[in-house]
């Protein structure tokens, strides 16, 4: 049982939604609520060690491999963090999480849908968000905004970033009361009144 409140960003890199977290948790702290603002990959110690594999090893890493590190990264940062956070009635504020495995794993590197649900689900001994945002924006946009210096993710070009776009609206379709979509090319005055909007509708 939790009496947090559990709320994930997600989207392609370049998005926005780092900005747009910041301004979320600042946004609650000025309404005096405690919050955790918190990310994967990379939260707490073993968490930084699994992000740096992840995103710096300069091998070949197999998509199946590439799942494993995100999904251990994943429930050690629900069980040492998230879950503990939301039992004392904190607001959580993840920078991606299980839908990020789903689109990336899944729609991008294209393995099988049902078996990364299954392992998100036994990750997280299936504690889901109570909101999703996903900021849409053409991968055009968002590459440009990533800039020059990629990481291993970044650099995977840009037939996998549309299929993980495609992924994140078509993960939205599924399941429509969770996952909202908000259009990212706007201001980011813009989008964070988009994003207070949803919030109040919790
Ligand atoms: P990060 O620098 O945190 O990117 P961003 O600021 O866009 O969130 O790097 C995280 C990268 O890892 C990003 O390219 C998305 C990818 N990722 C997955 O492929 N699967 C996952 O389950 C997660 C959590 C992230």
């Amino acid at each position: 049982m939790k009496d947090g409140l559990f709320i994930t960003f997600e989207g392609a890199d370049g998005c926005g939604k780092t900005t747009q977290i910041t301004l979320l948790n600042e946004y609650f702290n000025k309404a005096g609520k405690k919050t955790l603002l918190t990310r994967e990959p990379g939260a707490g110690i073993l968490g930084a060690k699994i992000r740096e594999l992840l995103l710096n090893y300069d091998g070949e890493v197999s998509p199946n491999c590439e799942s494993f590190l995100f999904l251990a990264d994943r429930a050690q940062h629900v069980e040492g963090m998230i879950k503990p956070a939301l039992e004392e009635g904190t607001i959580v504020l993840c920078d991606r999480y299980t839908d990020s495995t789903l689109a990336y794993q899944g729609y991008g590197r294209e393995l099988d849908m049902e078996r990364i649900k299954y392992l998100n689900n036994l990750a997280t001994s299936g504690l889901k968000p109570d909101l999703t945002i996903v900021f849409d924006v053409d991968i055009e946009t968002s590459l440009s905004r990533v800039g020059g210096s990629k990481d291993r993710m970044e650099s995977a070009g840009v037939d996998f970033f549309n299929r993980v776009r495609r992924g994140y609206l078509e993960i939205a379709k599924q399941e429509p009361d969770r996952v909202k979509i908000i259009d990212s090319s706007d201001t980011i005055e813009n989008v964070h009144r988009k994003v207070i909007e949803l919030v109040e509708n919790l």
